[in-house]
């Protein structure tokens, strides 16, 4: 079985959670992709009437493509559930880092936005500490990013600027650059997402916090669907 199939297993588990006429958050990244598609396969057969608001124009282009009604944030500012994928998430808080793909702002924005946030992942995404493996992306304002690296390094991490295929900085679907942090593995993460915020220029950061619901986790020994653990 190859990683993309545990990522298809995961989504299409999923989308058991969408039913007919709820609001849906269409997450951003391959793994998220496979539940588009499955959605839209839905809607298409008429077995769904659901509307979508999209974390990424790219995902808003395959959204549209498969057929399903895609809305903004505007005209759908609560929605009922979100299916995204994660870079790395911790089992118990589920709490998770996000935004390799690019599109941390907009995924942020929808999760806050949404009732139940469901993350889709293959196995390789569960850690013990938030760090362990990936580094923060954080969004900051082209302006002046230079100056907003240093302050970011002052937080004891060492921030890259994120680059392109074509090896120029690549630009996130609202404009701006993305810096990833390399942070030790946290003990505690809530000081470090503070810290972040609060510098001027940052936009937001990949560190997703008591935002979870639940988790998808696809491995080659099946699907298993882990509830946070609210105590
Ligand atoms: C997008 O910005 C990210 O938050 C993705 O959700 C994340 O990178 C997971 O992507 P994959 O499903 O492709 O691993």
């Amino acid at each position: 079985m190859t990683a993309d199939d545990l990522k298809r297993q995961a989504a299409l588990r999923a989308v058991e959670y969408v039913r007919e006429g709820m609001d849906v958050g269409l997450g951003t990244g391959s793994t998220a992709e496979h539940a588009v598609r499955e959605i839209g396969r839905r809607v298409r057969e008429e077995a769904l009437h659901v509307r979508c608001v999209a974390t990424s124009n790219k995902i808003s282009r395959l959204a549209a493509e498969v057929g399903i009604k895609v809305v903004t944030l505007e005209e759908c500012p609560q929605l009922d559930v979100t299916i995204d994928g994660a870079d790395e998430i911790v089992l118990g808080t589920l709490d998770a880092i996000k935004g390799m793909g690019g599109a941390l702002l907009y995924e942020k924005m929808v999760a806050l936005a949404t009732h139940e946030e469901i993350l889709v992942v293959d196995g390789s995404k569960v850690v013990k500490k938030l760090g362990d493996h990936t580094s923060v992306p954080v969004e900051v304002v082209r302006w002046g990013w230079t100056r907003t690296r240093d302050t970011l390094r002052d937080l004891d991490c060492e921030p890259v600027l994120r680059l392109g295929a074509d090896r120029s900085p690549f630009v996130t679907d609202s404009g701006h650059l993305i810096l990833d942090c390399r942070f030790p593995p946290m003990a505690d993460a809530y000081p470090i997402a503070k810290a972040i915020k609060q510098i001027t220029g940052v936009v937001e950061h990949g560190l997703f916090l008591g935002i979870v619901s639940r988790v998808v986790i696809a491995t080659a020994d099946g699907v298993r669907v882990v509830e946070r653990d609210w105590s």
